[in-house]
């Protein structure tokens, strides 16, 4: 095949594979009709955050190398990370029915002895109607017994989702920072 011809097949087969390139990276913005009436649901459930032992839930990424630092909150001391994937529970209890993870992130962004964490986390339910679905809560969260926490958005059937929780300690150990948190959620979403 002479060189001209290779090249002149090499361009058709571009032009079909590649989309049009048009300087843009966003479509027109338009109007959309939303729904005028949204769903609200419920969830309740125990969230199980396990510092200790050979099999704990959340681990320490990195912390501050400052021992001032260190003595004010000495579990969790100010600016460090910690990963967790946590199991969601029906009660209290460690050993009641698993229905769902909470996997992500906190940090400790509070400079005094007001511990206060920045929580960011993914909450899939694995069980139930929804199977597969999962809330997003991202904002502060002070070391106090009841706490509000905010719901940002949402996977599957919390696609879109926005609502609020009411986040209460029913056990926390403060030497080893073992909690167990009980959520009541409030989702509203399509
Ligand atoms: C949840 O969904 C997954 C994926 O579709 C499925 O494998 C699993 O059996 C479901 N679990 C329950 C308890 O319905
Ligand atoms: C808190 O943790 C410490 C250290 O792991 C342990 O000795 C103690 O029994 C725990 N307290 C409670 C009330 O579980």
């Amino acid at each position: 095949m002479e060189t001209f011809t290779v090249f002149a097949l090499l361009l058709v087969i571009l032009s079909v594979t590649t989309p049009a390139v048009k300087g843009k990276y966003y479509s027109g913005s338009h109007i959309v009709d939303v729904p005028t009436t949204i769903k609200q649901t419920h969830l309740h459930f125990f969230l199980h955050d396990t510092l200790s032992g050979d099999n704990p839930s959340a681990v320490l990424i990195t912390k501050p190398n400052s021992k001032v630092i260190k003595e004010n909150n000495p579990i969790i001391p100010f600016g460090s990370i910690f990963a967790f994937d946590d199991p969601l529970t029906v009660g209290s209890d460690p050993k009641s029915k698993v229905i769902g993870t909470a996997r992500g992130l906190y940090a400790s962004i509070s400079r005094g002895s007001d511990l206060t964490l920045l929580f960011t986390g993914d909450l899939e339910f694995t069980s139930g109607e929804f199977n597969g679905s999962a809330i997003i809560v991202s904002c502060r969260d002070p070391m106090v017994l009841v706490k509000e926490m905010a719901v940002v958005g949402g996977r599957g059937k919390f696609k879109m989702a926005k609502g609020f929780v009411k986040n209460t300690a029913v056990y926390f150990n403060t030497t080893n920072g073992d909690a167990i948190l009980e959520w009541h959620v409030t989702v509203f979403h399509p």
